[in-house]
């Protein structure tokens, strides 16, 4: 995310992949696929309680260039990745984190999603792998990485499966190939997304609806702050707040968060004061998302701001997610009068969003990067993103 401010991110270059791929697999790619990573406007961990999601795709990806290959065997390569990259036989159990220990892991997610959709009918593949987003940064790249293999393996193959079910499958590889207990947020957003619009999703009934969102035509930017701050450790805290979360619904008697509809009835029930606060924002969190839908049908999309600065309160203070780049970026931006401004993601480091009048801008990313300064961070990096494409054919 080192995008200069003012010309907008290109996807990888599918001519220059396929070149790549010719040159390193001897043989030109049957085709090229992107699958864009997101950015979420609203609703965050509320997709493993059931609940709604608002996320947008960005113009920013990752491309694979793939053939067919009828070894049964998946060969992957990439271009951000030194050496020969993995072979692995697309029949198999579930990788470990033994298999590839060499900074290979990344593998780990086209090897698992080859391994879900082989009963389905595909099968062995030569890929090469290219992205333009940066990892790390909460964007996704992960789940971008897996929709782009899914979508390859299936349209080489022939392999006719709807988008929302590859969303899941996808989300099942990461499951049980990679071992993350992620929600189905991410993989929807990559194989859902579509320019000018988030996507509202139930992530109980898989029923999406697309609404139209376009900040710039509405003389505002949607800026994204890569706070640099890795977000390596999170796992264990991730898992956690799953595990509190369904703790909660257990106590108060339901499926998921998602059904509980008395929030000052559930709040006086629970004894725990940790899973009273995880149960707050999380029903909390599902009414902002509903107001943001509505703000945006209503074309009120600056009146957002309000909501994604409850919702930053909500994670920091009783989800306990956020980190301390995070908030400093906040809280700059609306003292540099930003109209408001969210993490993004899992927590514990990745990106915030911050929505402000398009003519504030720079004085928005000026007094972040000031903020920064004064504590002596490496200076965040900035993207400006208008809802672009979801996952498709390039070439
Ligand atoms: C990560 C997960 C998503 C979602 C968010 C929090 O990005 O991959 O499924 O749970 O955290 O909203």
């Amino acid at each position: 995310m080192t995008a200069p401010r003012t010309a907008p991110p290109a996807g990888p270059d599918p001519a220059a992949l396929a070149a790549a791929f010719t040159e390193a697999y001897a043989a030109p790619p049957e085709g090229v696929w992107h699958a864009p990573g997101r950015l979420n406007l609203i609703g965050e961990h509320t997709d493993y309680n059931d609940g709604l999601v608002l996320p947008f795709a960005l113009p920013l990806g990752v491309s694979v260039a793939a053939a067919r290959r009828d070894d049964g065997v998946l060969v992957v390569r990439s271009l951000q990745a030194a050496g020969d990259g993995v072979r692995t036989p697309v029949d198999g159990g579930p990788i470990s984190a033994e298999d590839w220990p060499d900074g290979r892991r990344w593998a780990a997610y086209p090897a698992g999603v080859a391994r879900v959709l082989r009963p389905s009918g595909t099968g062995g593949a030569s890929l090469l792998i290219d992205a333009d987003l940066p990892q790390g940064a909460g964007l996704s790249s992960s789940a971008a990485l897996e929709c782009a293999t899914a979508l390859a393996l299936c349209e080489l193959y022939g392999v006719q499966i709807a988008r929302p079910e590859l969303a899941r499958l996808a989300q099942r590889a990461e499951h049980e190939h990679v071992g993350v207990p992620c929600g189905l947020m991410d993989q929807s957003a990559s194989l859902l997304c579509t320019a000018g619009h988030a996507l509202l999703l139930d992530c109980r009934s898989g029923l999406s609806a697309q609404v139209p969102f376009a900040p710039s035509g509405a003389g505002l930017a949607l800026l994204a702050v890569d706070t640099r701050a890795g977000h390596e450790l999170a796992g264990g805290e991730y898992a956690r707040r799953r595990d509190e979360c369904e703790r909660a619904a257990a106590a108060l008697g339901v499926d998921a968060l998602r059904d509980v509809t008395d929030l000052a009835g559930a709040l006086a029930s629970l004894r725990d004061p940790v899973l009273r606060r995880r149960a707050q924002h999380v029903v909390t969190e599902n009414h902002r998302v509903e107001a943001a839908a509505g703000l945006l049908r209503a074309g009120a999309v600056a009146e957002l701001g309000a909501l994604l600065t409850a919702s930053h309160l909500s994670l920091r203070d009783q989800f306990e997610v956020s980190w301390p780049e995070a908030d400093t970026a906040v809280e700059a931006a609306l003292r540099a009068g930003g109209r408001g401004g969210r993490m993004i993601g899992g927590g514990f480091g990745g990106s915030v969003i911050v929505l402000t009048a398009a003519a504030r801008a720079d004085r928005v990313r000026d007094a972040i990067t000031a903020a920064y300064a004064k504590r002596g961070w490496t200076a965040p990096a900035f993207l400006e993103a208008d809802p672009a494409e979801g996952a498709h054919r390039v070439r």
